[in-house]
C-alpha cells in the first residue's frame, strides 16, 4: 500500500507520537567515561585537543567519578600515565601504580560506580608500544601475554569490576582469564577490545597518555581499517578464550561492525567513540559550525542504534546534563 494510503509523516507529526515509536533510548547508564589519571600531578592538565578534558591527578579523578556517578553515568574507564616509564612497562604491574591507586580511591568515594581498567603496556613503556620489543623493533606477542597478565590481576587485585584489554596481542584474552581465574579472581570480567583497528582517530589520546609509538606505528598489531570479515573473526576468538564483553573500536567510521557483531554475537557489545571522533565535533562546535549538544547527541544515539549496548565516551557527562534536560 503506497501513497496516499500510507503517509510515513503520521506517526512523526508531535512529539510525543515521536517518541512513542522511537525505536533507540539513550541513557546515561549505557554511558562509561573514560578518565586519564596521572601520577604526580599537582593540578588538571588541559588536553589541547579535547577541549574540556583533562589529565587528572588522583584527587581530580575521584571528582571526575562522582560527577559521573550523581549524573547516572554507569562507569569509568580508567588509563594511567605513570611518573616513569621503561622498556617493560613495568608500571603497569605495580599494585601502587597509579591506575590501581584510582581504582581503590574512587570505589571508596563510589560505591556502585563501575571501575573499569584499560589494560595495556603503551602508557606504561618507554618506546610506546603496547608490548616488548624485539631487536629490530616488532612487538613480541607470546611474551607480552606474561606481563599483560601481571597487570590485569594486579588491576584486579586493586578492586576492578572490569579488565579491559585494549593491548591486540593473540591469545590476550585467553592468558589473562587463565590468571585471573589463579588468583582467585574468577568473579572479575573481561571487557575484550576485540576489533580495534590502527586508526588516526586515536590521535589526540595519544597526546593525553603520552603514548605515541618512538618509531613505527601500531599497524603490526591493529586491525587494518578495510577489514569486517576479519573483525568479526577476532571477535569470536576472543569470546571463545573468555571475554564477557566485546567492543568495537573507533565507532563512528566502523558502525558497520557494530552492526555485524551485534548481528553475530548475543554477548553485551561496546563502542568506544574515541578521542579523535570527541575532538572533531569540538572544534567544530567550537567554530560554530556544528551545535554541539544536537551533533553529541545525535552520533551517542547512532552508536546505540547501530547495536552497542554500551557507548565509551568522553562526551559522557555533558551527554548525561543534556538527557536530563529533555
Ligand atoms: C591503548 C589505547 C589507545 C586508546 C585506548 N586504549 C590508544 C592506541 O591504541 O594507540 C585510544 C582511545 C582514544 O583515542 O580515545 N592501547
Amino acid at each position: 500500500m503506497g501513497f496516499p494510503a500510507t503517509r510515513m509523516r503520521r506517526l512523526r507529526r508531535t512529539p510525543a507520537l515521536r517518541g512513542l515509536v522511537r525505536e533507540t533510548q539513550l541513557r546515561a547508564a549505557d554511558f562509561v567515561l573514560p578518565l586519564f589519571v596521572e601520577e604526580g600531578l599537582a593540578t588538571p592538565t588541559p588536553i589541547d585537543a579535547m577541549p574540556g578534558v583533562a589529565r587528572q591527578p588522583l584527587a581530580g579523578a575521584v571528582e571526575e567519578a562522582i560527577e559521573a556517578q550523581a549524573l547516572g553515568i554507569s562507569g569509568v574507564l580508567l588509563f594511567g600515565i605513570p611518573r616513569e616509564k621503561d622498556e617493560q612497562g613495568s608500571g603497569a604491574w605495580d599494585d601502587d601504580g597509579i591506575v590501581q591507586q584510582a581504582t581503590r580511591a574512587i570505589h571508596e568515594a563510589c560505591p556502585g560506580l563501575i571501575v573499569i581498567t584499560d589494560l595495556c603496556l603503551c602508557e606504561y613503556t618507554s618506546h610506546g608500544h603496547c608490548g616488548l620489543l624485539d631487536e629490530d623493533g616488532s612487538v613480541r606477542n607470546d611474551a607480552t601475554l606474561e606481563l599483560l597478565a601481571r597487570a590485569a590481576v594486579s588491576q584486579a587485585r586493586a578492586g576492578a569490576d572490569l579488565i579491559a584489554p585494549s593491548d591486540m596481542m593473540d591469545g590476550r584474552v585467553g592468558a589473562i582469564r587463565e590468571a585471573l581465574d589463579e588468583d582467585g579472581f574468577e568473579e572479575t570480567p573481561i571487557m575484550a577490545y576485540s576489533a580495534k583497528f590502527a586508526s588516526a582517530f586515536y590521535g589526540p589520546f595519544r597526546e593525553a597518555a603520552d603514548s605515541s609509538p618512538a618509531h613505527g606505528d601500531r599497524r603490526g598489531y591493529q586491525m587494518d581499517p578495510a577489514n569486517a570479515r576479519e573483525a568479526l573473526r577476532e571477535t569470536l576468538l576472543d569470546i571463545d578464550e573468555g571475554a564477557d564483553l566485546v567492543m568495537v573500536k573507533p565507532a563512528l567510521p566502523y558502525l558497520d561492525v557494530v552492526a555485524r557483531l551485534r548481528e553475530a554475537t548475543g554477548l553485551p557489545l561496546a563502542a568506544y567513540n574515541v578521542s579523535g571522533e570527541y575532538a572533531m565535533v569540538k572544534a567544530a562546535a567550537l567554530a560554530g559550525w556544528l551545535d554541539e549538544r544536537s551533533a553529541v547527541l545525535e552520533t551517542l544515539t547512532a552508536i546505540r542504534r547501530a547495536g552497542a549496548d554500551i557507548v565509551i565516551t568522553y562526551h559522557a557527562k555533558d551527554a548525561a546534563r543534556w538527557l536530563q534536560e529533555t
